[in-house]
């Protein structure tokens, strides 16, 4: 026999737990995410996006090469997995961008009209420390234009990525988009090196985090949170002021742009993004202010990306938002969704009913006429509870007579009036009622 100890361990074993960072998407909360993605469709189609759907595993090397192994997000947060004849790991995917770039020059979509526009929706992997906000898994919803390096690009991606967020109900004014250029790999190189020599005379004041990330991966010091190091970072050269001629042009071009539009942006320095694919504009859609700023996608153009996974020379722009994020945001200021509740109830007595009953509510469902149902339960006060808690208008009552009889029974829930309505009548006469 199983000692004491020996059963708790085992009861212990046997209560199982969703994995840390990780959660259920219960009933109520489909109710968001489907809002989510029926908008984001609604208005990414209109623009000619399809939607793409990409493998949960890629080969890792995909993330080393395209997002950059120095990264947070691939370094430090990546699932690795070994399976059973494959070379090298698998990589749960930790972003959308590479892949599809991965499936835009496998599927050779370079050699169709350009440019592709595509959008997804669905889940991603980073081991991050869970938090408010950060899970490791989270869906995104995210698109991008691939084929094309005009400005038109970057303003269809940023303007439809804000009528999508008040789609979802953000007020306009407390949608900020922050907005950087962060170059070409010429001009890029050029800031680096002030950059560098700026952050080595000040080395004293700032954090060991940051003087690793001046030697591995220079521009990650201008996201450093550290407390300490943000008069250094106020300091830091901006960016902005080492653009080549043509990435300025390129940059003036969107603002110009944006002010059309009216689009407002706030230009911020410090913004370069956690993903090393990255040329020329980057942006982030926030909530509140940029101080406290709670990222709810991002985004920016990776024109050497297809290159370098690929050797295929096509430019892109994209964004991704997070899908939990959204919804948790919605939620803070009230948006709420209610199910939609059927008006009428069926009960039955009896086997034959029961049996009967199936064929009734498909009646319904082609009619698209919302009906509750209890055919689990055998007893006629359980089912007649049921129809009471949902508070529904009337209820069909089926039993061995009216089976025979080819006869239903119609009660009016708040008269309490029954009549006897011939079988094949139930639909003309319950949408009488319903004025439908
Ligand atoms: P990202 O900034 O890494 O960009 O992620 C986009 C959004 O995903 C974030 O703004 C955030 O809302 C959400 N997100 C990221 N990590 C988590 C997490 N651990 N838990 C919950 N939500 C999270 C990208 O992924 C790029 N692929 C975006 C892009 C598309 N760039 C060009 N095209």
């Amino acid at each position: 026999m199983a000692s004491e100890k020996e059963l708790t361990q085992k009861t212990r074993k046997q209560s199982f737990q969703t994995p840390r960072g990780m959660k259920d998407i219960l009933a109520e909360d489909w109710l968001y995410y489907d809002f989510i993605l029926q908008n984001a469709k609604k208005i990414f189609e209109f623009y000619g996006f399809k939607r793409i759907e990409t493998p949960l595993l890629e080969e890792a090397e995909l993330f080393t090469k395209g997002v950059g192994k120095k990264t947070e997000i691939v370094g430090k947060e990546m699932y690795l997995l070994k399976t059973k004849g494959e070379q090298g790991f698998l990589a749960l995917r930790p972003e959308g961008t590479a892949p599809i770039v991965r499936a835009y020059i496998e599927k050779g979509m370079f050699n169709l009209p350009q440019p592709i526009k595509l959008y997804y929706f669905g889940s991603f992997f980073r081991h991050e420390k869970p938090q408010a906000g950060r899970y490791r898994q989270f869906y995104q919803f995210g698109a991008e234009i691939i084929g094309e390096d005009d400005i038109a690009s970057e303003v269809k991606i940023i303007m439809l990525s804000k009528i999508f967020l008040e789609s979802l109900g953000f007020a306009k004014k407390d949608i900020f988009l922050l907005l950087n250029s962060i170059g070409c790999s010429k001009c890029r190189a050029v800031y680096i090196r002030e950059l560098k020599k700026y952050y080595r005379k000040n080395n004293k004041q700032i954090c060991s985090d940051c003087r690793r990330r001046i030697q591995e991966n220079p521009l990650r010091v201008l996201d450093c949170k550290n407390e300490k190091c943000y008069p250094v970072k106020e300091g830091a050269p901006f960016i902005l002021d080492y653009l080549c001629t043509e990435c300025n042009n390129h940059f003036k071009s969107l603002l110009e742009y944006l002010e059309y539009l009216n689009i407002p942006y706030i230009l911020d320095k410090t913004l370069v993004r956690g993903l090393d694919y990255y040329t020329r504009t980057v942006f982030e859609f926030c909530l509140d202010d940029e101080k406290s700023k709670i990222s709810l996608g991002g985004g920016g153009r990776y024109d050497k990306l297809a290159e370098i996974i690929g050797r295929v020379k096509k430019p892109g722009v994209g964004v991704a938002f997070g899908v939990e994020r959204l919804m948790e945001e919605m939620i803070q200021r009230g948006k709420g969704f209610k199910s939609a509740k059927p008006e009428v109830f069926l009960v039955y007595i009896g086997e034959a009913a029961k049996k009967m009953s199936f064929k009734i509510l498909e009646q319904f469902r082609k009619e698209k006429i919302l009906i509750g149902e209890n055919l689990e339960k055998n007893n006629l006060r359980a089912q007649l509870k049921n129809a009471d808690r949902l508070g529904v208008k009337y209820v069909f009552m089926l039993g061995q007579q009216e089976v025979l009889d080819e006869m239903i029974i119609l009660k009016d829930m708040n008269s309490g009036l029954q009549e006897l309505i011939p079988l094949d009548k139930i639909i003309p006469e319950i949408k009488k009622r319903l004025n439908k």
